[in-house]
């Protein structure tokens, strides 16, 4: 077993979107610190696995808890879980966020909406519920995952995009609102990530997937957890992001969706990345697919098919 940090023992950090990708890299840095866990996603075997996986690396106390954030009354279970435990959420990491890529005119409404429930709705419940209490004992931290979709207007992936803009707005926003006390908002802005995002946003066609290069979910976690322990309340991941948003700023929404709409057409290259090369993404998928019998690409949203979208 790994030493940890004694100092964060009794500490207790909820994160949404554990099994996979950067919630799943966030998820053991904080157990490799010491800090205790309460892990959330839909996939339980995933969960589990783990689980089992950081309390046997890290001896660190960890609670799964599955919940599916499409659902409006998720946040508020999640929250009485914890409470009827009587945990207290010292840290809170609202990773769980999924697009849908395509034309407007063509993507599914409900599934626009489930996105807008996902990465809007349960993490502002999520954030009301946990921040009053911060506020109330003077202490706790909250990181945020925006992207760097959420400064550029982004064709294909809109609805996605408006999402991230609304959560560095809003975390901007409650950053200045708290200023004065001991908590801090922090929020994290990656680029194009080797995770399982572009599988389950059906996206795995298109010229940012399969021929740029992505960056490792495990520095982007790191960024983000530096930023989160130094208070910093928000961080760019990563040197090519950096020169993307300051680009972006530089030429103006229009001119930023049209380069952006390259990025996300489909690619003309027969050849080029077909998988995550990102080992917990790759098993969340596999686990998925033994656990439900669902094809590649099926189970973004578990309760409806979307194998012709
Ligand atoms: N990858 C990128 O290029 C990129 C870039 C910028 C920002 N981001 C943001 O980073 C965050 C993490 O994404 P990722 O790239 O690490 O993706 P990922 O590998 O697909 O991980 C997503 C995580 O969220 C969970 N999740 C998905 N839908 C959920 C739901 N309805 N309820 C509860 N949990 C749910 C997944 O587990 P289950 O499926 O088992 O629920 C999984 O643990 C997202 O907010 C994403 O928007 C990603």
């Amino acid at each position: 077993m790994a030493d940890s940090k004694v100092e964060n023992r009794n500490q207790y950090v909820l994160i949404t979107g554990a099994t996979s990708g950067i919630g799943y890299e966030l998820a053991n840095l904080f157990a490799k610190d010491g800090y205790n866990l309460v892990l959330v996603a839909r996939n339980e075997d995933r969960l589990q696995e783990i689980t089992d996986k950081l309390k046997q690396a890290y001896g660190v106390e960890i609670t799964p808890l599955p919940k599916d954030l499409f659902r409006p009354e998720a946040a508020q279970e999640i929250y009485d879980a914890t409470h009827d435990m009587g945990i207290t959420i010292n840290v809170l990491v609202n990773d769980a966020g999924q697009g849908e890529w395509g034309p407007f005119i063509e993507t599914d409404l409900q599934r626009d909406l489930d996105i807008i429930q996902l990465n809007i709705s349960s993490l502002i419940s999520l954030t009301k519920l946990y921040l009053k209490e911060m506020v109330t004992r003077n202490e706790g931290k909250i990181l945020q995952l925006g992207s760097e979709a959420g400064t550029t207007p982004t064709p294909l992936l809109a609805v996605y995009a408006a999402t991230k803009a609304f959560v560095l707005s809003f975390s901007a926003a409650l950053a200045n609102e708290v200023k004065d006390t001991n908590i801090t908002i922090t929020a994290l802005l990656p680029g194009a990530t080797d995770t399982d995002f572009f599988h389950k946003a059906h996206q795995e066609d298109t010229v940012v997937y399969k021929e740029k290069s992505l960056a490792d979910p495990c520095d982007v976690a790191k960024d983000g957890y530096d930023a989160l322990m130094k208070g910093e309340s928000k961080i760019i991941s990563g040197a090519k992001t950096k020169m993307h948003v300051f680009m972006s700023d530089l030429l103006g929404q229009k001119l930023s969706a049209s380069n952006m709409r390259k990025q996300m057409q489909p690619s003309e290259k027969k050849k080029g990345r077909t998988k995550s090369g990102h080992v917990p993404s790759r098993k969340e998928r596999e686990s998925i697919q033994q656990e439900t019998g669902m094809k590649d690409g099926d189970y973004s949203n578990d309760y409806r098919d979307h194998s012709d979208a």
